[in-house]
């Protein structure tokens, strides 16, 4: 399947990069959040990235004057119907994602592809949706995408081999490497990764050790270049919430229970590095 024009939906840390590395591969893009503020906002991280892309002598002026003509700002989904291959990279809601799913669905030309960069909900469910579930897959990059080499895919239930193939062409030409998974809560990334992020958190719950001290261990005791929760609050603590919640729904089993000082900082609104207070504080940043 020829992919020339991409939609990225939902303009945060995720899409943002996306767009960035889609538009560095050559596609048209548009990126697309609810508001515009949003969509600028994440249009301003691409420009930062390149621009140091740009000062550190790896891509021209006119290199980086390029990849931002291909990037077009969007608030109106109607744009899908633009579109080859949809990427969506909104809140991890199910709701939210199968709300989207349905009216892209209904905009999107019959031929697209639309795949979901969720972190853990099931693809199956997100196809089931639409009424194209062959068409429906996971597309799952790492944080920050721009650096991060994964790329994991999900298959779906119903997921048509070509529509796999096409993904892992497309990922190839991103630069990134594909690895296939199938649909299970969490898929592998965040199956193993996020237990052990929800572990450090019981950990300083329980008074074992402060945040410092427990990043301190894993990176220097563990090589992880960044400690957990550190890791945690650059994901978003939002984020890692839904995810556990996720996986102890999705396995009904009590070793995924999120923290209560997890589910404590999100209700206070500390979501970490984007909120400017997690388990470390970013107001100074
Ligand atoms: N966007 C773009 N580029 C970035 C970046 C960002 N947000 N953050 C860092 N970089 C670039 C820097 O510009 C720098 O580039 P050059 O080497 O080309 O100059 C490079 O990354 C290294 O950055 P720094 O020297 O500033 O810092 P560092 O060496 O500590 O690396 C890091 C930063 C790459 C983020 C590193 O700390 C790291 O790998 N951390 C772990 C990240 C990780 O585990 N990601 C997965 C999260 S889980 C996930 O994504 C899945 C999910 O569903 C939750
Ligand atoms: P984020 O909070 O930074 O950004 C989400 C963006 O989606 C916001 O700009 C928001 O305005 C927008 N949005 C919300 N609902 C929307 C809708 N209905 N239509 C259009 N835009 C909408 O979140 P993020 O960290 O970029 O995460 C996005 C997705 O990527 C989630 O599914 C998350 O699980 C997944 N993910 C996150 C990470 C990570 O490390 N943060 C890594 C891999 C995957």
């Amino acid at each position: 399947m020829n992919i020339q024009t991409i939609m990225v939906i939902g303009a945060g840390q995720m899409g943002s990069g996306i767009a960035q590395v889609c538009a560095m591969a050559g596609y048209s893009v548009y990126l697309h959040d609810l508001k515009e503020e949003f969509v600028e906002k994440g249009m301003n991280i691409v420009h930062k990235n390149l621009s140091r892309q740009v000062e550190k002598g790896r891509m021209t002026e006119e290199e980086k004057g390029a990849v931002l003509d291909r990037l077009t700002a969007s608030t109106e989904l109607k744009n899908a119907e633009k579109c080859d291959l949809i990427i969506e990279a909104v809140v991890e809601n199910m709701e939210v994602k199968t709300n989207l799913f349905k009216i892209l669905d209904e905009f999107a030309p019959e031929h697209a592809i639309l795949a979901s960069n969720t972190s853990s909900l099931p693809i199956t469910e997100i196809a089931a949706a639409t009424k194209r579930p062959e068409k429906v897959i996971g597309m799952h990059f790492m944080n920050p995408v721009p650096v991060m080499k994964l790329v994991e895919i999900i298959r779906g239930l119903q997921t048509a081999d070509e529509v796999y193939e096409t993904i892992e062409a497309v990922s190839r030409k991103l630069s990134k490497v594909p690895v296939e998974v199938n649909d299970f809560p969490g898929f592998i990334s965040n199956r193993i990764l996020m237990p052990m992020i929800n572990e450090a958190i019981f950990a300083v719950y329980e008074g074992v050790a402060t945040p410092e001290a427990v990043d301190e261990i894993m990176k220097l005791g563990m090589n992880h270049p960044m400690g957990p929760l550190t890791l945690a609050d650059f994901i978003g603590l939002d984020t890692c919430l839904y995810i556990m919640e996720t996986l102890h729904e999705g396995f009904g089993d009590d070793k995924y229970r999120p923290c209560p000082l997890l589910r404590k900082y999100v209700k206070a609104g500390w979501l970490g590095k984007k909120s400017g207070k997690g388990f470390y504080d970013y107001q100074a940043n």
